[in-house]
């Protein structure tokens, strides 16, 4: 019984990892695991990064503090559970003191992922999202693992979270345990100046994306309280604490997002950014994402032959952010009329004029200020463009409907006709 027997949540807690913020803080990291008494890590990062100075940085920095290193550069972009199994047999074998992540969301949930099933081995369901998987909580404490963000996207650095696409089911599910959070994040505007513009601005659609939804998630008192508080869970709905890093993190993506996106060289606007992906991490780590999100994984996990112009990628995937934003403007037209006022707060937050604007217009007043960064940042018009047609939609809809654990936090009651309609809206935006 994890919920007490009818009575509501009248309490929030705010969950998040350790977060060092400032230009060139990749170098401290060999002095962390120095005074943590750590003798041996496994590294992990992505084959594009292995070379890159982000990851340069962290390897002369562990070797300058005598630190033994053994790198992982398999991580797969938008990893699948055999990448996550690669990464853990590999954990398995090394048997590490502690983990480093360097890379964007796709390496930091993979060395979530190595660090949970190689301290307490289990079957690959066990620990993963119900329904898709059994939903164990992690038994207990964790390997410190060090997260240093290449992207200004997921937030992964600050959340319990570990998203992967389960490739039988071709669906994107996760595990999600604030035991998985890493123990410290280090923000390094500088590992982001390698960041191709497309990575940066899908990754900061993102950021967007988690804000506006953390803010207008299922307010918090409407779930049932837990009979103790391990049992609340880390997706609590929207809520005072999350509210303030969200409606933050929404004015720096619309001052810097831009910035960052175009002149890649601006590196006040990268450290914004930065910090903008981890306040927005803080709000949806403790709020939970909803519908955009929700309905963000059949469209990553159904993909055939797309291709993301600009991506360092060789394979077919729609990029995290492109497969999230795309939905975005569709769902906040549908969950405005359950609260007009915090989707005009969410738009204002990015720049729209909505003095006098009438409630009933809330929700495409929020829909045109996301279209109006989508276009600004040169994305896909809509799902049609991914190679999605209106035949796709019963496919998309059943791929969406196992995602209880966001879309439960929908602000407004929803049936399958509703997301049919909502993926219909979302094949072309302009
Ligand atoms: N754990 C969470 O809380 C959470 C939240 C949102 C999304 N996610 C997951 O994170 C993954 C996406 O992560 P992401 O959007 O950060 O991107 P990513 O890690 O998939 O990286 C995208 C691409 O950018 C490249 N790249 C990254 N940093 C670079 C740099 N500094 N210079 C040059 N190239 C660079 C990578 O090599 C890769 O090709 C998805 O699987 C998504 O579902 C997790």
């Amino acid at each position: 019984m994890t919920e007490s027997e009818g009575s509501n949540e009248s309490a929030v807690e705010l969950a998040t990892s350790n977060i060092r913020f400032g230009p060139g803080v990749t170098r401290e990291l060999g002095y962390d695991l120095q005074d943590r008494r750590i003798q041996k890590v496994l590294l992990l990062t992505d084959p594009h990064l292995r070379d890159l100075q982000p990851v340069t940085t962290a390897l002369a920095s562990l070797d300058a503090a005598d630190i033994r290193v053994t790198v992982f550069d398999g991580v797969k972009v938008e990893p699948t559970d055999q990448s996550f199994k690669d990464a853990i047999r590999m954990a398995d074998q090394v048997e590490p003191d502690a983990f480093v992540a360097v890379g964007g969301g796709s390496v930091i949930d993979t060395a979530k992922a190595a660090n949970l099933y190689s301290t307490y081995p289990a079957d690959f369901l066990e620990y993963v999202n119900p329904p898709i998987g059994k939903g164990v909580p992690v038994p207990g404490p964790l390997k410190p693992l060090f997260a240093v963000p290449t992207t200004a996207g997921t937030g992964s650095e600050t959340t319990g979270v570990a998203i992967f696409d389960l490739e039988h089911m071709h669906a994107k599910t996760g595990i999600a345990d604030r035991g998985l959070k890493p123990t410290l994040g280090l923000l390094d505007p500088d590992n982001t100046r390698t960041l191709p513009p497309a990575v940066a601005a899908s990754t900061g659609l993102d950021v967007l994306s988690h804000a506006v939804e953390s803010f207008t998630a299922m307010d918090f008192r409407k779930r049932l309280a837990p009979a103790r508080p391990k049992f609340r869970p880390a997706y609590q709905g929207a809520n005072p604490i999350s509210d303030l890093w969200a409606l933050e993190a929404l004015r720096m993506v619309r001052t810097y997002l831009p910035r960052a996106v175009k002149q890649p060289d601006d590196d006040e606007a990268r450290g914004m950014m930065l910090l903008a992906a981890s306040y927005a991490g803080i709000g949806f780590g403790n709020a939970g994402v909803h519908l955009p999100h929700g309905m963000s994984y059949p469209v990553s996990g159904m993909v055939r032959e797309f291709r993301m112009p600009g991506y360092p990628t060789r394979h077919a995937m729609v990029p995290h952010g492109i497969s999230v934003i795309l939905n975005a403007p569709a769902v906040f037209r549908f969950t405005a009329p359950a609260d007009p006022r915090r989707h005009l707060e969410a738009a204002a937050a990015l720049g729209e004029d909505v003095e006098g604007v009438p409630p009933e217009d809330a929700g495409d007043t929020l829909a045109d200020a996301i279209i109006s960064f989508m276009r600004r940042l040169g994305t896909p018009s809509g799902l049609e463009e991914l190679g999605y047609t209106v035949s796709d939609i019963p496919e998309l809809v059943q791929g969406t409907l196992p995602q209880h654990r966001v879309t439960k936090l929908s602000p407004r009651a929803f049936s399958e006709q509703d997301l049919a309609l909502m993926f219909r809206d979302a094949l072309r935006h302009w």
